[in-house]
C-alpha cells in the first residue's frame, strides 16, 4: 500500500473485486499513476496476465516502473498517451509492439476519469481497446452522503485541490454501457465503485 492515502485503498480494493479479472488475462488500468493498483491486479491475473498501465504523465510511469521493477514483474506494460486523444488502433499495436495482445480482457479506471475532461472520449478510445463483452470498472468520487455529509466541503476540496470533477458520476460509463452492473460504495457514499461486462454494440 506503499504512497496510498487509506481513505482510497478501500475503494480500488472493491473496484478490483468487482472487476474479477481472472489468471491470465489482460487488464488496462487506465490513468494508472504511480501502479497503486497493480499489486491487486497481480493477485488476481497471475505471471500469465498482463496489465497494460496507461497514463498521459511521464513522471507518474516512472513510479509505476519503479514499482514493476522493484517487485521483479515482467509482465507490466506501460504507455504514455493521453486517453481522450489517444487512437486506439495505434494504442493496440504499441501493446502488441510491446508483447501483450492487441485487444484486453478487462480495463479499470480508478480515480483517474474525474481528471480527463472529456471523460466520454477517454472511456470510449478505452473501450475501443477491448475484446468483446470484456469487464470494465470505474472507481471514482462523489460528495459524501447521509451521515458523513459533514465532510462535504472537506472532500470537495480535497478533490478540488487534486483537479478533480466529483460532480459527473463517471460510473454512468458502466451503467450505460454494461450488463451485470456490480455497485458498491465507501467511505460514506465518497467512493463509487462500479464494474460490468460492456455490452454487444451490434
Ligand atoms: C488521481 S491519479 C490516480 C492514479 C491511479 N489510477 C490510482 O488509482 O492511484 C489520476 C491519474 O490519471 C492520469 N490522467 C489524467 N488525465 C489523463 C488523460 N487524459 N490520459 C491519461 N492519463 C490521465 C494522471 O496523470 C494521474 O496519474
Amino acid at each position: 500500500m506503499s504512497g496510498e492515502y487509506p481513505v482510497y485503498h478501500a475503494g480500488r480494493a472493491l473496484g478490483i473485486d468487482a472487476l474479477a479479472p481472472t489468471a491470465g488475462q489482460q487488464v488496462l488500468d487506465i490513468g494508472c499513476g504511480t501502479g497503486l493498483n497493480f499489486p491487486l491486479l497481480q493477485e488476481r491475473i497471475g505471471a500469465a496476465g498482463t496489465i497494460v498501465g496507461i497514463d498521459r504523465s511521464a513522471g507518474m510511469l516512472r513510479q509505476a516502473l519503479r514499482r514493476a521493477e522493484a517487485r521483479g514483474w515482467q509482465n507490466v506494460i506501460l504507455i504514455q498517451a493521453d486517453m481522450v486523444l489517444l487512437d486506439p488502433r495505434s494504442t493496440a499495436a504499441r501493446i502488441q509492439a510491446s508483447g501483450g495482445s492487441a485487444v484486453s480482457d478487462a480495463a479499470l479506471a480508478t480515480y483517474s476519469l474525474s481528471l480527463m475532461g472529456d471523460w466520454q472520449q477517454a472511456w470510449t478510445n478505452t473501450t475501443g481497446l477491448l475484446a468483446t463483452h470484456a469487464r470494465v470498472g470505474v472507481v471514482d468520487m462523489q460528495d459524501p452522503e447521509g451521515r458523513a455529509r459533514w465532510l462535504t466541503p472537506l472532500a470537495r476540496l480535497a478533490c478540488a485541490l487534486g483537479g478533480s470533477d466529483i460532480t459527473a458520476a463517471h460510473w454512468r460509463a458502466v451503467e450505460e454501457r454494461c450488463v451485470d452492473v456490480v455497485r458498491a460504495s465507501a467511505r460514506g457514499g465518497h467512493l463509487q465503485i462500479r464494474a460490468g461486462k460492456m455490452m454487444h454494440d451490434g
